[in-house]
């Protein structure tokens, strides 16, 4: 019984949402997940922190039942580590444990965890069948193509990490070295899926910016399901555009009032999570997404840039002329979603 199998033959159009630190906290998942996406995962959590008791790794982990399917992510370079945080994690419930084998950022690959590992597959392939031996959850891995353009690995690796017993593997088109640069290259991705002996759901991740986009690249590549990140950031009704394209239908863009809605609604919901201030802090990376084409935000966005409290944020919206929204949940009274 394969856990993600399963699903993705209920659920053939699923979405992922992508992991990502200091952006999709449980109130920007909880938005993603009204518009159309499926599946959703933690940020990544430092196994080292996670057995050191740090409170801010149990935060990380949290998540409203609204979010299930749901897995937590963890990421560490030692097995012993590695295995003993995912089953802290485990206690959390999610439905999933996720290892990050891709993380390219200099102080998590300089200790070998995230995308280090690709210079070292067995150690990948002995550390992921530790973790999957010690939880009862479903374990998957997300990673990229290998270290660098003359060190790919991922075919015969993906193969190695579904032979120790992972059930998903996600895969960005991108070698550590290249970080974001460049564009991602799916004909690898493709190639895992084509692999006859890989049987587990194979999720593509890279670069999905748009409905049209994403269909294309789901039946080019042949993957089981496709995972978005950046295109998400301001923008999380990227996950509806998406399903309007898998089922042809016109996708409608949301209109001001609406984006000023579930911004506040957005940030509304983070701040009990954090503080008001680092929810004002964090919700600065949305804004351009939120407002993307809107005639004269340039202005206006520079205005919220210098603001740290939701009545400033909220005084700055006015000023569109928009009537706000007051409620405090996630249900849209909107015409898309
Ligand atoms: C700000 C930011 C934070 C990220 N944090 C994580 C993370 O915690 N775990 C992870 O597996 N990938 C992380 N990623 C990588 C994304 O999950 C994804 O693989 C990458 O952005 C490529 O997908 P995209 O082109 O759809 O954005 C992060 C990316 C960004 C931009």
């Amino acid at each position: 019984m394969n856990f993600f199998s399963n699903y993705l033959n209920a659920n053939p159009n699923a979405l992922f949402l992508a992991p990502m630190e200091e952006v999709t906290d449980t109130s920007f998942r909880r938005i993603c997940k009204s518009m159309g996406a499926d599946v959703l995962t933690s940020e990544f959590v430092s196994s080292e922190a996670l057995i050191r008791d740090v409170q801010k790794s149990f935060d990380k982990m949290a998540f409203d039942e609204t979010e299930r399917p749901f897995g937590i992510q963890i990421f560490g370079h030692d097995e012993t580590s590695l295995v003993k945080a995912a089953q802290v994690a485990e206690e959390q419930q999610p439905d999933f444990i996720d290892i990050n084998w891709g993380c390219p950022v200099k102080k998590v690959v300089a200790k070998g965890a995230g995308a280090a590992i690709l210079r070292d597959i067995p150690k990948m392939v002995a550390c992921t069948k530790a973790v999957v031996d010690a939880v009862k959850l479903p374990v998957s891995v997300k990673t990229r193509l290998g270290w660098d353009m003359n060190d790919k690995p991922i075919v015969s690796a993906a193969e190695q990490l579904q032979d120790v017993g992972i059930q998903a593997i996600t895969i960005h088109g991108r070698t550590r070295s290249q970080i974001y640069s460049g564009v991602a290259d799916w004909t690898l991705i493709g190639e895992v899926k084509k692999n006859p002996r890989m049987k587990i759901p194979v999720i593509g991740n890279g670069d999905i910016a748009s409905g049209d986009k994403a269909l294309l690249f789901k039946e080019r590549y042949g993957v089981d399901a496709l995972m978005i990140g950046r295109a998400a950031i301001g923008n999380p009704w990227i996950f509806k555009e998406i399903k309007c394209a898998f089922e042809k239908k016109t996708f409608l863009i949301p209109t001001l009032e609406e984006r000023i809605n579930i911004l506040l609604k957005h940030l509304r919901a983070s701040i009990p999570l954090k503080n008001e201030k680092k929810a004002c802090l964090e919700i600065r990376r949305h804004y351009a997404g939120y407002f993307k084409g809107v005639s004269n935000f340039k202005k206006v966005r520079l205005e919220l840039m210098k603001v740290n409290s939701l009545q400033e944020i909220e005084e700055i919206l006015m000023k569109f002329g928009v009537p706000l929204g007051t409620q405090y949940g996630f249900e849209y009274s909107t015409r898309y979603f």
